[in-house]
């Protein structure tokens, strides 16, 4: 019998099913009149956030686009609870967000790695941490390590690892505590062009299949219109919500998509918000 649930009738991926594993719940994301400042020392504090509201519904993609500054990285530091706001609603799930967990996978720009672990002991550390180590994790991660194609790198350490793999690791990491909200910080920023395409590629396919929430920060116009159902611009800084724009691009997409006239266009929709 098949784990998987779908969540909206897809079309197909065209590719195997990445995870055989049972998805979270995906979780909605309600921001209400969210602010934040940060004081700095004898100087007047600096704002980040001025009000933002958002709702991301579950299982949406949602990206996020903005000057750079307009507190991108700030707004999911809030939802990732690592930080807190200073006024407004913040829930996931329907739950304030008070501080970080494990329903809430984060993976940013650089991948974060325990150096001095390798990648098998770095999937399985959430899990050990919280006590939660059962055989059927264990299998959980041999089957994500096969998924992430690192099967072969379970007992290397971090540095002997391409830029990709290390990304690829820090996503099964994320992905053994099966969280609902993905909030992902420029995570392909740093990779070169073939790489970060098969990562798009890998992240929409397990999307397409896991449908988890996810709040993807990005620079890139391009990327948005490629993985996004909805685009929120940014205004700021100081940060607030510009307009959210509709991606009504089919599904399921591929880097074929990025030459047809629907995504070009669209493309030029989120630019001319973007310049406003
Ligand atoms: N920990 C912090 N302490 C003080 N100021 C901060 C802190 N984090 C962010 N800021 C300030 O908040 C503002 C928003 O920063 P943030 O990193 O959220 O922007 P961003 O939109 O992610 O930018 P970029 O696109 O360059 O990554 C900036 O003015 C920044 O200097
Ligand atoms: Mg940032």
């Amino acid at each position: 019998m098949s784990l998987l649930r779908q969540r909206r009738p897809v079309v197909g991926t065209g590719s195997g099913r990445l995870l055989d594993q049972e998805p979270a719940d995906a979780a909605g994301v309600r921001l209400r009149e969210v602010s934040k400042t940060f004081s700095r020392r004898r100087r007047p504090g600096r704002t980040a956030l001025d009000g933002v509201s958002l709702d991301v519904e579950p299982g949406e993609f949602l990206c996020l686009l903005g000057p750079s500054g307009c507190g991108k990285s700030t707004l999911l530091n809030i939802l990732a609870g690592f930080v807190p706001a200073d006024s407004g609603e913040v829930l996931v799930g329907g739950r304030p967000v008070t501080g970080p967990g494990p329903d809430r996978g984060v993976l940013f720009q650089t991948p974060m790695l325990f150096s001095w672990l390798t990648t098998w002991q770095n999937v399985l550390y959430g899990p050990k941490a919280r006590g939660t180590l059962t055989p059927q994790v264990h299998e959980e991660a041999e089957r994500l390590l096969e998924t992430v194609g690192l099967a072969d790198a379970r007992d290397a350490y971090p540095h002997e690892l391409s830029g990709g793999m290390r990304h690829r690791a820090a996503f099964a990491r994320v992905l053994i505590n099966r969280p609902g909200v993905l909030l992902m910080d420029e995570p392909f920023g740093a990779l070169d062009a073939i790489t970060r395409a098969a990562m798009q590629r890998f992240l929409l396919e397990l999307w397409q299949q896991q449908r988890m929430t996810i709040v993807f920060v990005t620079h890139d116009v391009e990327e948005a219109t490629l993985l996004g159902d909805r685009v929120c611009v940014l205004s700021g800084p100081p940060g607030g919500t510009k307009a959210v724009i509709d991606i009504d691009l089919r599904r399921p997409r591929s880097y074929d998509d990025t030459e047809t006239l629907e995504f070009v266009n669209a493309k030029r929709r989120i630019r001319e918000v973007l310049e406003r």
